[in-house]
């Protein structure tokens, strides 16, 4: 099973084509199966390649599993993150970014803008250009490098500026909710951050986390999934429909390649026994690729959603499932649709020839998705 205490951590984690399912995969499920035994993330671990598996985990949340992931992640997410709470207050802070979610997606103001300028302006109301907003992103972009790499705590490593970057972002935030309280609740703004003052539910720490929370979870995976639909498009002819590419662009592309659960009992599912206290991964990018599951499965074709939509979303889930179920799932749909539109519009683009995303596991490009761009006689001038 690999190395001491790191195990097979590395093989695991070892980066590969974004559009597969890794090596490591391939050949541990062709000689033990689609769920094998491991040692990973320093602790016993069964990795889960089975579908129906992978949705009993999420929809038992709390009952037979619980989030799990793993302690130098806490360093940098915060102990009050919606990824490392459980229980009473994950209902609690959940609930608020559920609402500021839903409500964001019906304004025009929200679509009119992406990824980190229009988290940063609806849920604090910063305008773009103004130096903090570059000073929120310059960190953003430290703190995503760390998120997933190695956790290795010496200065100048990404982990350890991860760490700093995310202590960073919780001042300015709290700097900011402090001048909104000194202020005394100004009238009228309503931005996200004003809404959850007024309702005074939340203490400050909460406060600061919520919103860092939606900001990590609305900013780089929507951002690599517009990445992804550039480069599969780029690919392939845009005659599709925008909903059709965008579900294919997930399936093939696998924003979250996996997410950390932990047995807090002993479960028995079909032939399978997962002891109380291992560590469980259900790996989402597995189903895509199963040739159980799906006709061809490696090859980017939006049509295989044609008739098949309700059957085929049932076998791909790139936004979890169960209790923690992704809160942005419609707003990412919603923005990337209205992004798309004006994209296929406009313009007609080529990328390197070698170029394709990688998951290491989250998804980077091989060339950064350089592209050759053309503008078309399209009839959007905004
Ligand atoms: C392509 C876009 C996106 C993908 C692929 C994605 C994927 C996911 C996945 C797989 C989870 C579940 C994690 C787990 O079970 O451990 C999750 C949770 C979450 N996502 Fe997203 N997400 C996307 C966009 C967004 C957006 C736009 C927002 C906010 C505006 C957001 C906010 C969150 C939050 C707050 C959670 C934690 C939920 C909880 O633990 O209850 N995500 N996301």
């Amino acid at each position: 099973m690999g190395w001491p205490i790191c195990g097979e951590t590395l093989a695991f984690l070892k980066p590969h084509k974004s559009n597969s399912t890794g090596s490591f995969l391939q050949q541990r499920c062709s000689r033990y199966g689609k769920v094998f035994k491991s040692h990973l993330f320093c602790s016993p671990a069964i990795v889960s390649c089975d579908h129906e598996l992978n949705m009993f985990i999420l929809q038992n949340e709390e009952k037979y599993f619980q989030v799990s992931y793993p302690k130098p992640m806490h360093g940098i997410l915060g102990k009050l993150s919606l990824l490392t709470v459980s229980g009473d207050l994950h209902k609690k802070l959940r609930n608020v970014a559920v609402n500021f979610i839903g409500a964001s997606k019906s304004t025009p103001a929200f679509l009119h803008s992406f990824t980190i300028n229009l988290m940063v302006k609806h849920l604090l109301s910063i305008e773009p250009e103004e130096p903090i907003a570059f000073k929120i992103l310059e960190d953003f972009q430290t703190f995503m490098k760390g998120f997933v790499s190695l956790p290795v705590y010496i200065p100048g490593t990404h982990y350890a500026n991860a760490v700093k970057a995310r202590a960073r972002l919780s001042r300015t935030v709290r700097e900011i909710v402090r001048e909104r309280q000194h202020e005394n609740m100004r009238a009228g703004e309503g931005d996200f951050l004003d809404v959850i003052l007024k309702k005074r539910s939340l203490s400050e720490e909460e406060t600061v986390s919520i919103v860092l929370d939606i900001m990590l979870g609305g900013y780089e995976t929507t951002a690599t999934l517009l990445a992804l639909i550039v480069y599969f498009l780029a690919h392939a002819p845009a005659v599709f429909q925008k909903l059709k590419v965008i579900l294919e662009a997930m399936r093939c592309g696998n924003v979250v390649k996996f997410v950390h659960r932990e047995a807090i009992r002993d479960v028995k599912f079909k032939e399978y026994l997962i002891p109380s206290g291992w560590k469980v991964l259900p790996v989402f990018t597995a189903a895509h690729f199963d040739l159980n599951l799906h006709e061809n499965p490696s090859e980017f074709n939006p049509s295989r959603w044609t008739d098949k939509a309700s059957v085929i979303s049932k076998r791909v889930m790139p936004f979890g499932g169960g209790p923690r179920l992704c809160p942005g799932a419609e707003l990412a749909k919603v923005e990337i649709s209205f992004f798309l539109h004006h994209l296929v519009l406009n313009y007609r683009w080529k990328t390197q020839a070698d170029d394709y995303p990688i998951a290491y596991p989250y998804v980077e490009f091989r060339r950064g998705l350089l592209l050759e761009i053309e503008r078309t006689n399209g009839f959007d001038d905004h």
